[in-house]
């Protein structure tokens, strides 16, 4: 693996950092010795199918729950024996968990007054929060009230009215239809970047996760699967679990059957399929590519093979072939913006190139 895989910080700086965390809930381990790192000023996100551990990392960092061993350090400073409300740490959460017998101005100031700021004093700061979500207009409106959108906005206004020194949203877009959480994401991602501050968003949604995050750690089973920036997730997943979560991909399992020049010949129930690699001849392996990277006009030198057009999707900015083999595979080829030309039914070659072949060792 290149060194863009390893679980270092890009930046030098250690902001965040989880040493060692363990957890069980009466008596099985959730989570077993996590090691996380997310640099100043990072957006990071925490990616995995449900009950994997996301929210518990999270309520572990903000100090809503307690791990069994392991530190939360923060800004160079252990936080792990601190209360939750001693940290700086501020918490969107999936239900916003607002107060709904409060205006929307007296819940974004809710944060400084427990802080012992007086009336007049929080009206400052809080104006201005409500300004960086364009909520000002609703400032003496009652939150129940509000939209889903907006309510989001207000928790985000309480959240970054007390300057968190760290910000964890825990899946704070699920409660949105999807047009209003695709803004909700750009503006979002665009007030902590012009802001400078370090968040940790907790998605099971790869495309949000993709779309807002500097880097995202890929859970499953309490373990970080891989750690690594959107493109490199995509491009080289560490494992076959990482390449089914993150992305489109056709999967088919096969054994080496030669390993000749840094490249892997794999035998398939569809045939040969070469990929870059090395691994001892024998080796079982799984095998994908990503449907983008299919091309219905192959060159001899590509993995090629023989499917049966069974649907083309025309959805505007790319037409998605689908294409069925003799075993029970479907391929996906992704062709973009409108094409024409393709007849259902129809038997057709198509290819990829070698060095497209992702490829993982699996267990016999
Ligand atoms: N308070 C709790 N008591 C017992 N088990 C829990 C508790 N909280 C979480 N778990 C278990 O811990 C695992 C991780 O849960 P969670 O962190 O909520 O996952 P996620 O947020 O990724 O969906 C799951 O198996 C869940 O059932
Ligand atoms: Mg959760």
């Amino acid at each position: 693996m290149s060194s863009l895989t390893t679980e270092q910080s890009p930046k030098q700086h250690r902001y965040l950092d989880v040493v060692g965390v363990t957890k069980s809930f009466k008596g099985t381990v959730v989570m077993d010795q996590m090691n996380f790192r997310v640099a100043r000023g990072e957006l990071v996100s925490l990616l995995g199918p449900s009950g994997c551990g996301k929210t518990t990392l999270l309520r572990i960092i903000a100090g809503l729950l307690e791990a069994d061993t392991g530190d939360i350090v923060l800004g160079g400073r252990n936080v792990s024996s601190l209360p939750a409300h001693k940290r700086n740490i501020s918490v969107v959460f999936q239900n916003y968990a607002l107060f709904p017998h409060l205006t929307v101005a007296e819940n974004v100031a809710f944060g400084l007054r427990a802080r012992g700021m007086s009336k007049t004093d929080v009206q400052a700061p809080v104006a201005d929060a409500l300004a960086l979500v364009r909520m000002e207009s609703y400032a003496d409106r009652p939150v129940s009230a509000l939209s889903g959108g907006q309510q989001q906005r207000v928790a985000v206004a309480r959240a970054l009215v007390v300057s968190p020194d760290l910000l964890l949203l825990d899946e704070p877009f699920s409660a949105l239809d999807r047009k209003l959480r695709e803004t909700m994401q750009i503006e979002l991602k665009a007030l902590l970047r012009s802001r400078g501050i370090t968040a940790i968003f907790v998605t099971h949604d790869q495309e949000e996760a993709m779309g807002v995050s500097d880097r995202i750690a890929v859970m499953s089973n309490g373990k970080i699967e891989q750690f690594a920036e959107p493109s490199v997730l995509y491009a080289q997943p560490a494992s076959p679990f990482v390449m089914d979560f993150v992305g489109l991909s056709t999967r088919m399992s096969g054994r080496v059957v030669t390993q000749t020049d840094g490249i892997a010949t794999v035998r398939t129930a569809i045939g040969e399929v070469r990929a870059i690699a090395d691994y001892t001849a024998g080796t079982q392996v799984q095998v994908g590519v990503r449907p983008e990277l299919i091309t219905p006009d192959p060159t001899a030198e590509m993995n090629q093979i023989k499917v049966q057009l069974d649907d083309v999707m025309t959805l505007g900015s790319k037409t998605v072939l689908h294409g069925v083999t003799s075993g029970e595979d479907k391929f996906l080829c992704e062709l973009s913006g409108i094409r024409t030309g393709y007849t259902r039914g129809e038997t057709v070659t198509w290819g990829w190139a070698v060095a497209d072949t992702l490829i993982h060792e699996v267990a016999a």
